[in-house]
């Protein structure tokens, strides 16, 4: 029976940055078990869903989906969820769905080609849900699709306890990864061709402190990974305003290979609200350090995530944000609606904010993003931008980002675009469309390899 020889499998990804490293990582794993990845899950003996906690809608999306597998009766696949859904539900996920064969959590990984084994031979149902990450995971196996840029993860788990925020419960407490360990990855990374690196984590910036033995911390990583021949860039992602430091800030404006983007959340622009969502810091001491970062780094960009219709929050709180946003004009931003978690402390206050209060919020400080970026896009006209070239369009033009993490498209400067995928070029922006650059190549002689 099909079931009990699977040849192929497909994953499905949703949600965070680190969702999708950890497919990667999942489909390494499975191709060394000797399966094959398929991107129809209609071909699939094994079906994976990587899934997200982090809002409602992200749970819904999965369970829909999920529900409509329930209907495939015969011949039918091995259905797994893993991910931070796998964490939030454990096995009240077989009652909700009683098809599914596994459910393997964030901190199991390592488990799940035994997982897939159990499942075929003894014919039930496996739940592989700790709580606590084991630095036991094969990160070298990762399988990944593009060949230009690699994210790597170097902290997992979150200590930080946001009020409104599940990842300390799906992720666990914070884990660095140990540094020979990736310094090896990003050593083979460059020796493979990679030219970027994205070093993830929940909050990178507490890199470190998890160490008994030795003291070193984030920006002693950074000066470690500049130093590798081969990679031409490294960004960060996602950081905890509390935990930016002077040294961060330093390295960024020393370190040649370090991108001047920053991912400096802010969430909310009252202090009071932040006070609620327990984010430890003060508008007024978030905005010293916004100044402090672009002081050392003047040509820094920011980035930021904002949830508006926080419980309790009022229209004139919300007004602070807007005018947070107007005053440090953000180059790039995640805005939300607040959305309840089970199980975080936010949960058990009122979510008294209607939705239809929340949907104009969110409408707001969109529509004030949107005006706001196009104003940076125009200023970018005639200014020359370095990019790393990593993929071709339908039209045969060059993208790419620049430092900053613009999308950048430019006509490529001769025949045979595909030949500066993974080069740098420097381009002279001529217009922009939405949040991409428009230009062209200054330097003709920088061709590809
Ligand atoms: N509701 C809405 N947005 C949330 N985020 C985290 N938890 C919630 C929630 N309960 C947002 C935060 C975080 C980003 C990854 O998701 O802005 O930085
Ligand atoms: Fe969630 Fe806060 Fe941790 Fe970010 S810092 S993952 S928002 S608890």
């Amino acid at each position: 029976m099909k079931r009990s020889n699977p040849k192929t499998f497909y994953i499905r990804t949703y949600g965070c940055q680190m969702n999708e490293l950890d497919t990667e990582i999942m489909v390494g794993l499975l191709e060394k078990k000797g399966l094959v990845k398929t991107d129809d899950e209609k071909l699939a003996d094994i079906i994976i869903f990587n899934t997200c906690s982090i809002r409602d809608l992200a749970e819904r999306k999965v369970l829909g989906k999920l529900g409509q597998l329930g209907r495939i009766k015969k011949n039918r696949p091995i259905i797994g969820v893993t991910g931070c859904m796998a964490m939030a539900k454990k096995e009240a996920l077989f009652k909700k769905l009683p098809h599914l064969d596994f459910v393997v959590g964030t901190n199991n990984i390592t488990d799940l080609s035994d997982a897939i084994d159990q499942v075929i031979e003894k014919e039930q149902t496996v739940l592989r849900t700790d709580n606590k990450f084991e630095e036991n995971l094969d990160y070298l196996v990762a399988s990944r699709d593009d060949k230009v840029k690699a994210s790597i993860s170097i902290i997992r788990g979150c200590d930080k306890y946001c009020t409104y925020c599940v990842v300390p419960y799906t992720r666990g407490r914070e884990v660095s990864r140990p540094l020979e360990n990736i310094v090896q990855e990003v050593k083979m990374l460059a020796d493979q061709g990679y030219k970027e690196v994205t070093l993830l984590g929940q909050n990178v910036n507490s890199y470190g402190k998890d160490f008994k033995d030795k003291q070193f911390l984030f920006h002693d990583l950074l000066y470690h990974l500049d130093a590798i021949e081969g990679i031409e860039r490294i960004r960060f992602l996602t950081s905890h305003p509390i935990d930016i430091t002077l040294d961060l800030m330093q390295a960024i404006r020393d370190l040649p290979s370090l991108c001047e983007f920053v991912h400096f959340p802010i969430q909310a622009g009252s202090s009071r609200v932040l006070k609620k969502m327990h984010r430890i810091y003060t508008k007024e001491a978030y905005f010293e350090k916004v100044h402090l970062l672009r002081q050392t780094v003047p040509n820094v960009a920011l980035g930021t995530d904002i949830i508006v219709g926080f419980p309790t929050e009022t229209e004139e709180e919300f007004c602070e944000t807007l005018d947070v946003f107007k005053q440090l004009r953000y180059e790039c931003a995640f805005l939300f609606a607040y959305s309840e978690r089970k199980g975080t402390p936010s949960s058990r206050w009122k979510d008294d904010i209607p939705e239809e209060v929340k949907a104009d919020r969110l409408h707001r400080l969109m529509d004030l993003h949107n005006q706001i970026v196009g104003e940076i896009m125009t200023d970018f006209i005639g200014n020359t931008v370095e990019v790393l070239v990593d993929a071709v369009n339908e039209k045969g033009q060059l993208k790419g980002r620049s430092r900053c993490w613009k999308k950048v498209v430019f006509d490529a400067p001769s025949d045979n675009p595909h030949q500066f995928i993974g080069t740098l070029q420097q381009v002279k922006v001529t217009g922009f469309n939405h949040q991409t650059l428009k230009g062209e190549v200054l330097a003709r002689e920088l061709v590809g390899c």
